[in-house]
């Protein structure tokens, strides 16, 4: 064998920590990290979450203060998701100007409001009795046009709480067109829409639903949202209608095994795309953690940095905060 056998080596440029610093493209900033954050009605000490260790529901004082360690490490944004103390079929207090989170964007907005970017998911299930994500039918499906006017209306009283972006993460056909309008006819046509434009009818969402107490209690969400096994181009579809719609950001969720339709919509559109690393990545991760089997800041890091190099601008992450202060 030659000695100059083989010219090409990859090696070259790994070859010192200061040398993969250098070359490596794909670095996280905490201003582009989201921190959900549950608020719940009526408890008076925060409730440990069993399946995502680390994540509480909170109380008013607790989510004040974990929206301040936020900030304080410089996360980009918080969105926030309200467990009601009642709820009824057409979560009634999703749009009460005193319900849980219009309360609790109003405490986070006067403790951080200037610091980071404060959002509101806005959807229903969290507030419906049945727990699905909108108006049912008498047999039992979910009206999208009777839906439509809700998430309208939720929309507005979450902005005039002081929501600064909102999320719909319904996914009901014409919810962004449906918000849009409903926000510029009330006179919040400066309101940014981040749309959860491709979501996926999920497993991964398991642990999210002890969290914010929204697991349906028949049923499941496939009849609104996407195939995980569907085509590429579905994803498409849908990040093109709601920027016809009026989106200003698209998501894609959850992420981590969703990186391909992430990089794909990353190349389709001209806005920013987030992508949502739901409960049960964290969940994994937590758990593989705590038996030993992985390690755990290291897995976070990649898991993140994946989702990054797929294409993301943001990331929702229940770990934003901790991630923001090792950067
Ligand atoms: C709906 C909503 C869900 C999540 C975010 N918004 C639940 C669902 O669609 O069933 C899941 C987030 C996660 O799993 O971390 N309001």
């Amino acid at each position: 064998m030659s000695a100059q056998f083989p010219v090409a080596r990859p090696r070259r440029l790994r070859n010192s920590a200061a040398m993969r610093r250098m070359v490596s493209g794909t670095r996280l900033d905490p201003a582009e990290l989201i921190l959900p954050m549950f608020a719940k009605e009526g408890i008076s000490e925060p409730q440990p979450v069993a399946s995502m260790p680390g994540v509480f529901q909170h109380t008013r004082d607790s989510l004040r203060k974990a929206a301040r360690e936020a900030a304080e490490a410089g996360v980009g944004g918080v969105i926030l998701f309200g467990i009601p103390a009642v709820k009824d079929a057409r979560g009634s207090a999703a749009d009460d100007p005193d319900g849980v989170l219009q309360v609790a964007l109003r405490d986070v907005v006067s403790e951080v409001g200037d610091a980071l970017v404060v959002m509101a998911d806005t959807c229903l299930d969290e507030f419906t009795d049945h727990g699905h994500c909108g108006i049912l039918t008498p047999s039992g499906e979910v009206d999208n046009d009777a839906t439509l006017e809700r998430y309208a209306s939720v929309a507005v009283a979450q902005v005039e709480a002081g929501s600064q972006m909102v999320a719909p993460s319904g996914m009901m056909d014409g919810q962004v067109g449906a918000i849009r309008s409903a926000l510029d006819q009330a006179g919040h046509a400066g309101v940014p829409i981040l749309s959860y434009s491709v979501k996926y009818a999920s497993a991964f969402y398991g642990p999210f639903r002890d969290a914010a107490e929204c697991a349906p209690q028949f049923g499941d969400r496939s009849t609104h949202q996407q195939d995980p096994a569907g085509p590429l181009e579905e994803a498409l579809r849908e990040v093109r209608l709601d920027l016809a719609e009026g989106a200003d950001a698209v998501m894609v969720k959850p992420a981590g095994a969703y990186l391909d339709v992430i990089g794909r919509v990353r190349a389709e559109v001209d806005v920013p795309v987030a992508a949502y690393q739901v409960s049960g990545e964290y969940a994994m991760i937590e758990a593989a953690a705590a038996n030993g089997w992985i390690d755990r800041e290291r897995t976070i890091n990649e898991s993140l940095v994946a989702i990054k190099r797929a294409g993301a601008d943001m990331i929702l992450t229940y770990w934003a905060t901790e991630v923001a202060r090792t950067l």
